[in-house]
């Protein structure tokens, strides 16, 4: 049985990756299970400097999910080149980096910091961050914006760029254009749905920051939709994100259209959620007769089916 899959030229031994924010530099779950089994990793938002994030409350459970606003807390690409993605390179997967910043000019900069490493295989662009004050969304919700964001980064970039997208505007279908028309290689979503809470004690919000973005199950179907919309769309690949919780989850972003996926609250109440989820899916395609992947995707959506056999 083939569970490998092809997201433009990364080689995945399977469509499972973990979401950015959600696994770190991958040494915690390191300790727990050999990481070359998985797809590929995806670690925490990169910007030019360190970063602390915002301040404290910055997490919430809700029902189906949790509300975040970590505000992309990392040690800064000179660390991340030097200490953190050479660990890595022992498990011989796709390391593939979400890049953050303020500015274009940040990214750029990230970008050419990163080119100088072995050990990146693609960028992630990160333009749909809804927990910092600047960078992040406004770039992720302006067609135009995004478009001139990725014309830069792909001419800084020596490695593919696939581009992240926010759930959090009116057509997601005119984002993907506008970003594939700038050259991006692929494309993954979703990124977090802002919400809130209110705490009824203190009669104020939750999180410091007021607001946050929303993950896990309670977005699944929203993922789902946006999948099949964008992958009826364009012609780049499209990576599947949100509420990703089951073997069978995958299976059902992967009828949409996703070319490959990625796990991200769950690895929280489970730390070895990728590992499980990528042993269902191989249980499912045997139980179900399927002997290669690569015909579930699309199979859903009649517009996607068959783009990339
Ligand atoms: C605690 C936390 C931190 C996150 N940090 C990042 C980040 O640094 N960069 C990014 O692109 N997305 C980040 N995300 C968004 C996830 O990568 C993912 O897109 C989102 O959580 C939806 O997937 P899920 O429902 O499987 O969690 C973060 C999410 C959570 C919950």
């Amino acid at each position: 049985m083939n569970l490998a899959v092809k997201v433009g030229d990364l080689q995945l031994k399977n469509p499972v990756m973990p979401a950015s924010g959600c696994f770190s530099f991958g040494k915690e779950v390191a300790a727990f299970y050999d990481l070359s089994v998985l797809g590929a990793i995806v670690v925490k938002a990169t910007t030019l400097e360190e970063r602390q994030g915002n301040k404290t409350p910055r997490l919430a459970e809700t029902a189906a999910g949790m509300l975040n606003a970590i505000g992309l807390q990392n040690p800064g690409v000179k660390r991340v080149v030097e200490t953190e993605l050479p660990p890595l390179r022992k498990f011989g997967i796709p390391i593939i980096v979400n890049v953050a910043g303020n500015a274009m000019e940040d990214y750029v900069q990230v970008v050419e910091r990163l080119n100088e490493s072995p050990d990146v295989s693609a960028i992630e662009l990160n333009i749909s961050c809804p927990n910092v004050k600047c960078g992040g969304i406004q770039f992720g919700t302006d067609p135009e914006m995004a478009a001139s964001m990725v014309r830069a980064v792909k001419r800084a970039s020596r490695t593919p760029v696939i581009v992240k997208l926010s759930p959090n505007v009116t057509s997601i279908s005119e984002m993907a254009l506008a970003v594939e028309e700038a050259g991006a290689d692929a494309i993954s979503l979703i990124n977090t749905l802002i919400g809130m809470k209110i705490d009824i004690a203190r009669r104020a919000p939750l999180l410091a920051n007021r607001q946050g973005g929303l993950s896990g199950p309670a977005i699944k179907p929203i993922a789902v939709r946006m999948v099949y919309e964008v992958t009826s769309h364009v012609k780049i690949p499209v990576i599947g994100i949100g509420g990703i919780t089951t073997g069978e989850d995958v299976v059902e972003f992967l009828l949409a259209g996703a070319q490959a996926i990625q796990v991200g609250t769950a690895n929280f109440t489970d730390p070895f959620a990728c590992k499980r989820i990528i042993e269902e899916l191989q249980a499912y395609c045997e139980e179900a007769g399927v002997k290669d992947i690569n015909t579930l995707i699309g199979a859903a959506n009649p517009d996607a089916k068959g783009r990339f056999l």
